[in-house]
């Protein structure tokens, strides 16, 4: 049976991926072209990951997909763990990415590698963490949830409205969402 939840799960992780790739790209490009990066898409972008992925997404999996598979499955309750870190992590890093970047953008090329290497860390470890949550996490959730779990969850991802995932962008977001769309490169943009 589908259930909306881990639809909605599954095509959040691709958003995020194409935009953390077309991140990736974007910084490769200009270092190819020996320019600076267009750091007002770039800044769109990390704000995006801010806005979307960082409060709906992974909130909603600390609070409540993983409480209750750590009823059901204790095999996964370290996993679990790790992965709640990396939650409680994920705004301070992206603030942080976001402060390197910063430096870069006034400092020039004595702060270029270090904010790509951060960047790069960044885009490893968040792509290493949802794998995980797709090959043991999701994997647990349909072996050993009622459908009473399923109802409450389904309820509560669906009402996620990123329009990276299909959805209509609200007025206020629609600005920032052109802005990557029509600059940034594929996989998430045309630019
Ligand atoms: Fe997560
Ligand atoms: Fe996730």
């Amino acid at each position: 049976m589908r259930h909306t939840s881990l639809t909605v799960i599954r095509d959040e992780h691709q958003a995020l991926a194409a935009m953390l790739r077309s991140l990736s790209m974007l910084l490769e490009k200009a270092r190819r072209d020996g320019t600076a990066p267009p750091f007002d898409v770039l800044r769109a972008m990390m704000f995006y990951v801010d806005e979307f992925p960082e409060r709906l997404h992974h909130t909603k999996e600390s609070e409540l997909l993983f409480p209750k598979l750590r009823a059901r499955c204790p095999e996964l309750v370290a996993t679990m763990d790790r992965l709640d870190q990396d939650h409680g992590r994920g705004e301070a890093a992206i603030r942080e990415l976001e402060h390197l970047m910063l430096a870069y953008e006034v400092m020039g090329e004595p702060r270029r590698k270090v904010f790509e290497d951060a960047v790069e860390r960044y885009i490893d470890s968040y792509l290493k963490h949802m794998h995980i949550e797709e090959a043991e996490i999701l994997p647990a959730a349909r072996a050993h949830f009622s459908e009473a779990d399923w109802d409450e969850l389904d309820a509560a991802f669906a009402a996620n409205r990123d329009p990276l995932t299909g959805h209509e962008a609200s007025d206020e977001y629609r600005p920032l969402f052109q802005k990557i769309l029509m600059s940034a490169p594929a996989p998430i943009g045309l630019g």
